[in-house]
């Protein structure tokens, strides 16, 4: 499964934004605002690809020159437990660690914890609500 960067506002980010909303924000009754994507012009953005057409990604935002933010992961429904998210998560990891960045963090969904749990992140505080629903803080090492 190819897994590439996409470019800000192209029509790969299109489709991410349409992949974004099917899974992560209309199953919540929400949907993205124009400043939510405007904070992204910066980021890297992250794609898995069947044929041209995008199954997964996810989106790296950095927070400091050591630490990163993974964000908006999601994989289509049909194709979960396919290890799409695991290669998006092995990609990110790499392309973030070859930027120098030394930690990784991201807000998960309390369902979802076991996912990152597999892959080394580590539960940091207490229980918090983001988009209506309970997330916990989440963090790895890079080394
Ligand atoms: C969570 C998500 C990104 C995982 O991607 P995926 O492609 O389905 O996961 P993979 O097939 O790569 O799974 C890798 C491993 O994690 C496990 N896993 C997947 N989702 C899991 C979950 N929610 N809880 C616990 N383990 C999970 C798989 O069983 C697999 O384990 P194995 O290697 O022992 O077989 C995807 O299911 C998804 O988009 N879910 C809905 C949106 C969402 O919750 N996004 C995360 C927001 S924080």
């Amino acid at each position: 499964m190819p897994i590439r960067q996409i470019d800000y506002l192209t029509s790969d980010y299109r489709q991410m934004i349409r992949l974004r909303d099917e899974i992560l924000r209309k199953p919540l009754g929400l949907t993205f605002s124009k400043e939510d994507l405007e904070e992204e012009k910066n980021d890297i953005l992250i794609g898995a690809f069947d044929d041209g057409k995008m199954l997964g990604c996810c989106v790296l935002t950095k927070l400091d020159n050591e630490t990163i933010r993974l964000r908006q992961m999601a994989v289509k429904d049909k194709v979960q437990r396919m290890g799409i998210g695991a290669s998006l998560l092995y990609y990110a990891e790499n392309l973030a660690r070859d930027k120098g960045y030394r930690h990784i963090v991201l807000h998960a969904r309390d369902f979802a914890t076991g996912f990152y749990e597999k892959f080394g992140y580590r539960i940091s505080g207490d229980q918090f609500t983001e988009v209506n629903i309970p997330h916990f803080l989440m963090a790895k090492e890079l080394r």
